[in-house]
């Protein structure tokens, strides 16, 4: 355990002009170059940012999240040119995806250079890097002059933070300061992309889609490990762990409208019968039949079925809730797998760990 230590809290509008001259940013940039763990909002989830060059300053991100060593952080630029200090090469087929998607949430796994501290990339002969779309992690970034390795900054196996007082329940006391810069936008994680084979391969799906990628360079392909049923180790490490996983146990459920109600509440009235406390994950169109039916303790929407960008939102921020409310079973409708719901449909199941049911 990690002996206690302040955590600062910098509240910051983004979009004040001069970002990379305002104190807090130059504050929490001074702690990252003297290589201490900073944590930062970005377009899709507040990440916990040390200093990607130096070993010493990334193992106490480790430490702080308690996070298993094995597991590769994606590293941050906030310019171009930084892209030479941690990359050894850029592969022709990610030259038009940077144009595309840069910055943005889009991860490239790239073959890495000497510079990266070998705790980032946990002994792999690539690293993965993204320009984030935030004003305050570029400025963050710029400022400190160095990249920035950066995992969500959450407590390991908790939801990704979407707010600071998401970082702040799970990190006050370890870490050195948050950069409040209110909600993130996109709300679940990059898609982690590896360019060093042909097709260009999905490693975990987010917040660009397969489809806006395929736009641009045609062809891409999913990693294996996400069929259904697949027996396959994941190619990226972090997709191996139980992640995102809300306290209670989640069952997803999926299926024809009817069919699911008739299951939700099957599962519900069995584990109230089990005295559980029950809740349900909806959407705009289904709250109101779930409220109504009273089936189970708590009901939470997370957006609407017909805007699934929405739902990725708001998703983690009310995994979250559902553990505030001390929720200990838990059934949830599923999306289709397209757009962003692919992306969707992965922290679902994540957070079910597996468990899912067709009606
Ligand atoms: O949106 C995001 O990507 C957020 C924000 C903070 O940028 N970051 C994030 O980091 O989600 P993290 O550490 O929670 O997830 C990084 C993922 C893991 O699944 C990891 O295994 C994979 O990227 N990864 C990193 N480097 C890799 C590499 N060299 N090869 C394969 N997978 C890699
Ligand atoms: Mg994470």
């Amino acid at each position: 355990m990690t002996s206690q230590i302040e955590t600062k809290v910098w509240i910051v509008d983004k979009d004040v002009e001069n970002l990379q001259s305002c104190t807090q940013i130059v504050d929490a940039a001074r702690l990252i170059r003297q290589g201490e763990v900073v944590a930062f909002p970005t377009e899709t989830v507040y990440g916990l940012g040390a200093n990607a060059l130096s070993d010493n300053a990334v193992e106490k991100i480790f430490s702080a999240k308690g996070r298993p060593s094995d597991n590769p952080l994606i590293v941050h630029i906030g310019e171009l040119s930084q892209l030479e200090m941690i990359a050894r090469e850029i592969p022709e087929r990610a030259v038009p995806l940077i144009e595309a998607f840069w910055p943005g949430p889009l991860t490239l796994i790239l073959p890495k250079t000497d510079r990266v501290a070998s705790l980032v990339t946990a002994g792999l002969d690539t690293v993965g890097v993204r320009m984030p779309d935030h004003p305050l992690a570029l400025a963050l970034i710029r400022e400190a002059g160095v990249p920035i390795a950066a995992p969500s900054a959450n407590r390991s196996g908790r939801p990704s933070p979407t707010t600071a007082g998401h970082v702040h329940a799970d990190l006050n006391g370890r870490i050195a300061g948050i950069l409040d810069g209110g909600s993130t936008g996109v709300g679940v994680e990059s898609t982690v992309l590896d360019v060093t084979v042909e097709p260009a391969m999905i490693l975990r799906p987010g917040g660009v889609t397969l489809e806006e990628m395929e736009a641009v360079i045609g062809d891409v392909q999913l990693d294996p490990a996400f069929l259904v049923g697949a027996a396959e180790t994941p190619r990226s490490p972090g997709m191996k762990y139980t992640h995102y996983a809300p306290q209670g146990e989640m069952w997803l459920v999926a299926g024809e409208d009817d069919a699911v109600r008739k299951k939700i509440r099957e599962l519900l009235a069995d584990a109230r019968q089990h005295g559980r406390k029950t809740g349900v994950l909806a959407t705009e169109e289904t709250a109101p039949y779930w409220r109504e039916q009273a089936a189970a303790d708590v009901v939470f929407s997370c957006g609407s079925r017909y805007d699934l960008a929405s739902v990725a939102q708001q998703l983690y921020g009310v995994l979250r809730r559902f553990d505030d409310e001390h929720v200990q079973f838990i059934a949830a409708e599923t999306f289709p797998r397209k757009g962003m719901g692919m992306a969707v449909m992965n922290r679902l199941e994540k957070a079910a760990g597996g468990r899912i049911i067709r009606a």
